[in-house]
């Protein structure tokens, strides 16, 4: 049986006079190349869905001749299924504060900016206190715990739109723009905000960082496997009985693993979205497959947010692909016109389809349609959002036996 494994689920004290920053205290004795040594060596891999080295980038941020950098955390969590930041946020402010101090630190920022879901109003309160409280406690500001680094840390509050989650939607936002992804290169980290140098990361890589620093790179390299170290927080919901965010070892069970350790599936189940809307399904009988990066490529899918979404037979598919359509229709920002016409015209063809039945030409056309948006999207938007929709097509539906 399949158990959590606890690196990060610790710390849940909300009072935050009794958290130690350990992790921070070492990080100010060493020099910022040092961390993002550390970091590298960890194997740690960006949390927010494309699973980027971390040491890498830093090592590309720190490498930025500028004056002024900044830090963003990416607190947007809008993909739909994902609840793991919230998590963090609610209950473990300060080791993600810590974490963003700490990679402020490593890449020489000066100024930060933590970017909430609006939606997330408790979150918000409880950051906006910790910020308060850790400028009073010497945390942020002038000469951090008597070091001479200062760094100046704001919260800004998102209005809702999902593709503000992209780093470069994200860095618009914040500059007052609307929320439009921008064309890559230049990459954020050699001009993001305000054309500075800017470093996106997101809240669990942030918090795994605060964890890594406290108890040393080495201890975190020995969890997971080769390519898929450590361990991974895994909202799960969906018809499951214990619906809930669960951290798991990567390598140390299946997706039939992570099925059952969240009390298993109510009714008789379909498939699993691995890792939110963004992810292709596995069906009932492809679950056999390790929770890694690798194992999960292999299979098709990918680890991406975290967000595991488990579908039992009650539901009827085709209501489900037209829900999961509108949502990629009214997200897009329509910037490129593959993702905003292909992505109406899937929503289109899903509603023949519940009005005169399935046609392999159907699948055909959106197979075309999710190539046409691959090539052409300038974000990651556009380039994943037809994957959960072909995928149920192409396991679930054929003309023959419809
Ligand atoms: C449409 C879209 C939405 C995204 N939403 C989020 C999000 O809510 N949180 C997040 O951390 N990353 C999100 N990302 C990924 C970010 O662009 C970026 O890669 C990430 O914040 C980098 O952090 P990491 O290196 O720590 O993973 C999104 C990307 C796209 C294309
Ligand atoms: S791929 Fe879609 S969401 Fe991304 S920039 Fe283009 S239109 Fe906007």
């Amino acid at each position: 049986m399949l158990e959590e494994k606890i690196f990060l689920k610790k710390d849940l004290d909300k009072n935050m006079k009794n958290y130690d920053f350990i992790g921070l205290k070492k990080s100010l004795e060493f020099t910022s190349e040092d961390i993002v040594k550390k970091i590298t060596d960890s194997g740690l891999r960006g949390r927010g869905g494309a699973g980027f080295p971390t040491g890498k980038k830093w090592q590309f941020a720190l490498s930025q001749e500028s004056d002024v950098k900044f830090l963003i955390c990416n607190a947007d969590e809008g993909e739909p299924g994902t609840f793991k930041d919230r998590f963090l946020l609610e209950n473990m402010p300060f080791k993600v504060l810590e974490g963003i101090i700490i990679a402020a630190y490593a890449v020489k920022a000066n100024y930060g900016y933590i970017y909430i879901r609006g939606e997330y109003s408790k979150a918000i309160d409880i950051f906006e206190r910790t910020i308060k409280d850790a400028y009073h406690m010497g945390l942020l500001g002038k000469n951090i715990l008597g070091s001479n680094f200062d760094f100046e840390l704001k919260l800004i509050k998102g209005a809702g739109a999902y593709v503000c989650g992209d780093e470069t939607s994200l860095i618009n936002s914040i500059e007052g723009k609307r929320g439009f992804s921008r064309i890559k290169p230049p990459y954020p980290v050699q001009r993001g905000l305000f054309d500075m140098p800017t470093i996106v990361n997101n809240v669990e890589t942030l918090a795994t960082v605060a964890e890594i620093m406290k108890y040393d790179e080495n201890i975190y390299a020995t969890l997971g496997t080769e390519k898929s170290r450590g361990t991974k927080l895994v909202s799960i919901s969906g018809d499951v009985k214990l619906p809930d965010v669960y951290e798991i070892e990567f390598g140390s069970g299946t997706l039939s693993d992570i099925v059952k350790l969240a009390g298993g599936e109510r009714g008789e189940l379909s498939f699993v979205v691995p890792g939110g809307l963004a992810t292709s399904i596995l069906k009932n009988d492809e679950l056999d497959v390790l929770y890694t990066y690798e194992d999960l490529e292999e299979a098709g899918s990918s680890v991406g947010s975290g967000g595991m979404i488990v579908v039992s037979k009650d539901h009827d598919l085709v209501d489900i692909l037209l829900n999961v359509s509108d949502f990629f229709v009214k997200e897009t920002c329509g910037t490129c016109f593959p993702c905003r016409e292909g992505n109406r015209n899937i929503k289109e063809i899903l509603l023949k389809l519940k009005r005169k039945g399935f046609k392999e030409e159907y699948k055909k056309t959106i197979g075309e349609l999710r190539e046409a948006i691959l090539l052409a999207a300038r974000c990651g938007f556009g380039q994943s959002s037809v994957n959960f929709i072909y995928s149920v097509l192409d396991k679930f539906f054929h003309e023959e036996v419809i």
